[in-house]
């Protein structure tokens, strides 16, 4: 190898290492898709705050009275709406209890046998779905 080759590879060498400390870093894919907004928001829903991860959806007693029974348990309880379509079949008090407030305003059962317990209520708050407006 001549002097000229080999100043040539020395050359190509240093912009080698230019352009590779000098290039953005790869962007890597996440696996998990940015699901942000969804799920909680079909679309076509009315929201609150869209475009954030925290989103509710906004629903009439109207829209909450078209899920009145066990195929589908919606209520609305101090304000949120709920469904609790899978919690009917779960409830230590029995379907019925669940079943007799679906499709209307919840609020009086729900406050007259658990008012002062945590447990429903922390229950309940995992199956918010929005609020009334
Ligand atoms: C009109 C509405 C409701 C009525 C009348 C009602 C009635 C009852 C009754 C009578 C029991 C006692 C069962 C027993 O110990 O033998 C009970 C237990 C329970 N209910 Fe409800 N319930 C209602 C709504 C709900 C809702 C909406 C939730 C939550 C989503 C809920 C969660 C629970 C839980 C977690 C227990 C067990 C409490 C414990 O830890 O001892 N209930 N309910």
């Amino acid at each position: 190898m001549n002097l000229a080759t080999a100043m040539k590879i020395q050359i190509l060498a240093v912009l080698f290492l230019i352009v590779a400390c000098t290039a953005p870093p790869q962007q890597t894919t996440s696996a998990g898709q940015d699901v942000a907004g969804q799920g909680l928001n079909p679309p076509g829903q009315n929201t609150v705050g869209a475009g954030n991860s925290t989103d509710l959806s906004v629903y009439t007693m109207a829209d909450v009275a078209t899920h009145a029974d066990a195929s589908s348990c919606w209520t609305a309880i101090n304000g949120q709406v709920y469904d609790l379509t899978a919690w009917i079949s779960k409830h230590p008090g029995g379907a019925a209890n669940i079943l007799r407030i679906c499709g209307i305003d919840g609020t009086a059962g729900f406050e007259q046998q658990h008012g002062s317990q945590t447990r429903p209520e922390a229950i309940l708050g995992s199956f918010k779905i929005g609020v009334l407006g």
